[in-house]
Order: structure tokens, then C-alpha cells, then sequence
């Protein structure tokens, strides 16, 4: 047949992504012309960046860059295998072992992501026999991992314990069930109820499992995360964090008993399937907790920004949401809206990700703004100041 009369099998994505343009949801992905920082140029565009996980600017600090290097020129670029194979190297043990000390928990194992860390490890530890109880705004990777096990899901209203009771009061006792939650919600910024929903686990005997990644080096003591926060250590069987956000680099991990972990090895699909970090990424993950150890101070300052700006977009009269962390939405509503409002935002210097319908409900569209430890109170007025006046010229405030 002749190539050119081939009619594209893939043209209905096409027609979706011009559904997408009609409904001012289609982005061009930015594209940042440096390094990541609290001032950086996207697109040509000089802006306040508000929208990095990058919570204390660990991604650009000279003391991982440096280990980073070391590490490349002692072991070179890649680890070569999947970690059951050939692909553990000494380094990756060394930061393991490394974390668990630091969550105070038997056993760790690093996954190539947090996504993969999450999805490998629901879809391993639980069946098609199985129940999982979810919040409705956990994370993808928890969504993704609950189908893989094809477990039943049964999903709560956001926080809601109550509803979560009910649902664990219909299931016969002998039933094995998970109970999930993200430590702080990503696109809220609010934090999973843990007391409460650690009493439900014992009660019912479920499976206990919090999602901590943008927890990880923003909550606790040294940035242990929510657990830590609010001390429930030892009631949560399963803890996810990720290395990606506030540690600066890359990788996901779980931290729970040394029986979890090691089931972990021979189950959970990304781990066996998929080549390990390179050795550049896990020295970088060391000396980022050697820091989060010796220099909490940095925390401090990422805590004093966030009180700062949060207050300042209240003040101006935007719906901030329940946030409790450094990530503060400012919700608007209409998907378009928030996408215009994140357009505006650019142009004046403000770089604050516009989040629509699928990512979050239809009428809850917003941009969702980030601060870091390394923002100026200078940046973080000048922001204040041009949400203030782009939110004017819009109608929402
Ligand atoms: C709540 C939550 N869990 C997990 C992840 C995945 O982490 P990573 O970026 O390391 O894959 C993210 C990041 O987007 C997240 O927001």
C-alpha cells in the first residue's frame, strides 16, 4: 500500500488536542533556559518562580553538585542493570541505609521514582482480594498502583474519617484492607488527617500507608516528613517519600520493615523491571541528608517564606483553600480562568502553573504557587504585587 494514502491511525488525538485548544486547556510545555531557582527564565521570560518542587533549592546546592561529580568520576554515569541483576552498587546500599536511619525505620528501598515508588508498591502488596481505602485526592501513582493490584478501591471524601469508618465497618473483620493517605496533598497543600486515620488502621486492622513526598525535608524534625510531625512513628506500616522535591534529586522510596522491604525486591514491578540510578544521583541524595542532618536552619527559612506569602494572597483577598504548607492554590474555579490568570501571571514575571480539570475537580481550577528557602522576601513581594493586580484586572478579587 502506498505510504502517503496511509490514514494516521493516531488522528483522533488530534481532534482531542484541538478539543483542548477550544477550551483554553492546550499548553506548550515551558522550558527553563538555566538552572532551576527562585528567579529563573522560562521561555525567554525572567520570573519569579513560584512553581518548583525545589522547596530549599537543594537541586542547585554546591555541596550535592559537587558529590554528584565525585561520584560520576569514581563510577561512572550509569549503574548498567536492574537492581536484581547487576545494577546494586555499594552507593545505592549506603543510601538506603542512610534513609531508613533518618525515618527511624527498619529498612529502605529506593525506587526510580516516587511515582514508580508508590504504583510498584500498592500493586505488590495487595491482591485482587484485597480492599483499598483511599482518600478521593491521593496522588496518581496511588490511583495507578491501586488498579494495577486489582484490589477493590473504595475511595473517601478528601479527609474525611468518618466516611472512611464507614466504609471500614462494611468489610468483614477477616477482610485484608489498606488505608491511604498523602501526607500533604499536592495540589491543596493541606495535610492527610494521620492520628485519626492511624487509630482507624488499628482499629480495623488495616494496612497503614502515607505518601510523604512533598513532606520529605519541609515537615518534622530535620524534614522527617509527617510521621514525624505528628509522631505517630511506628503506626505507619508503609511510608512513601521521594528524593525529586525538597532533597533536590531524583528517586523514590519506601521506609518500613525489613520484611516490606525485602518482599519489595522480588515483587514490586519497577524495582525488577527497570535499571537502577545512576551512581551520580545517589551520592547527591547522601549529601542532601548529611545536610537536612547538620543544617535544619534551612527548613526554617522555607517555613518563614511560606508564612509570609501565604499571608500576603490572603490579604489581597484570593481563596487560598486549607493549605497548611508551602504550596498554596489560589483557587478560582474555571479551568480557563485559572489558565488566563497563570498567562497574565507569566507575562508580568510571575511563573505560577495554571491546574485544570482532570488534575483537579472541574469548578476547583487554580494556579498553585510554591515558595522555596531560597526566595527573597524582594521576589516573594514582587509577586505579591503582581497577583494583586493581574487578580484585579481578571475579576476575582
Ligand atoms: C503526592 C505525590 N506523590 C508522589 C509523587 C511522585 O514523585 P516523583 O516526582 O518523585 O515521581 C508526587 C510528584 O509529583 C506527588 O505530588
Amino acid at each position: 500500500m502506498n505510504a502517503l494514502a496511509r490514514i494516521d491511525p493516531l488522528q483522533y488525538l488530534t481532534a482531542e488536542l484541538d478539543q483542548l485548544a477550544a477550551q483554553g486547556l492546550r499548553r506548550p510545555l515551558r522550558v527553563l533556559e538555566h538552572e532551576q531557582g527562585a528567579r529563573a527564565t522560562f521561555d525567554d521570560q525572567a520570573v519569579v518562580n513560584l512553581s518548583s518542587n525545589n522547596y530549599l533549592g537543594l537541586a542547585t546546592h554546591p555541596t550535592l553538585r559537587q558529590a554528584a561529580l565525585a561520584a560520576t568520576q569514581e563510577l561512572g554515569v550509569g549503574s548498567g542493570s536492574v537492581r536484581t541483576i547487576a545494577g546494586t552498587m555499594a552507593i545505592h546500599l549506603e543510601l538506603e541505609r542512610r534513609l531508613a536511619a533518618f525515618k527511624k525505620t527498619e529498612a529502605v528501598v529506593v525506587f526510580q521514582s516516587g511515582f514508580a515508588a508508590n504504583a510498584g508498591t500498592v500493586s505488590a502488596v495487595l491482591t485482587r482480594d484485597d480492599v483499598i481505602v483511599s482518600d478521593e485526592l491521593n496522588h496518581a501513582s496511588i490511583i495507578d498502583g491501586a488498579r494495577l493490584s486489582r484490589a477493590t478501591i473504595k475511595v473517601f471524601p478528601h479527609r474525611d474519617v468518618d466516611a472512611a469508618r464507614r466504609i471500614l465497618n462494611d468489610l468483614p473483620a477477616a477482610q485484608r484492607k489498606l488505608l491511604i493517605t498523602d501526607g500533604v496533598f499536592s495540589m491543596d497543600g493541606d495535610l492527610g488527617p494521620l492520628p485519626a486515620l492511624c487509630d482507624l488502621a488499628e482499629e480495623y486492622g488495616c494496612i497503614m500507608m502515607v505518601d510523604d513526598a512533598h513532606a520529605s525535608g519541609v515537615f518534622g524534625s530535620n524534614g522527617r516528613g509527617t510521621i514525624d510531625h505528628f509522631n505517630v512513628h511506628g503506626r505507619v506500616d508503609i511510608q512513601v517519600g521521594t528524593l525529586s522535591k525538597a532533597v533536590g534529586v531524583l528517586g523514590g522510596y519506601v521506609a518500613g520493615s525489613g520484611a516490606l522491604v525485602e518482599f519489595l525486591h522480588h515483587r514490586a514491578r519497577p524495582f525488577l523491571f527497570s535499571t537502577s540510578h545512576p551512581p551520580a544521583v545517589a551520592a547527591a541524595c547522601i549529601a542532601a541528608i548529611d545536610l537536612l542532618e547538620r543544617e535544619p536552619g534551612i527548613i526554617d527559612r522555607l517555613w518563614e517564606n511560606t508564612r509570609f506569602f501565604k499571608e500576603g494572597l490572603r490579604e489581597l483577598g484570593f481563596d487560598t483553600g486549607t493549605s497548611e504548607s508551602p504550596i498554596t492554590p489560589v483557587i478560582v474555579g474555571d479551568g480557563a480562568l485559572a489558565m488566563r490568570l497563570s498567562d497574565e501571571l507569566f507575562r508580568a514575571g510571575v511563573f505560577a502553573q495554571g491546574i485544570a480539570f482532570p488534575t483537579v475537580a472541574r469548578d476547583r481550577a487554580r494556579v498553585r504557587t510554591i515558595v522555596t528557602s531560597t526566595h527573597a522576601r524582594e521576589d516573594l513581594q514582587f509577586a505579591l504585587d503582581v497577583f494583586g493586580r493581574v487578580g484585579r484586572q481578571l475579576g476575582i478579587i
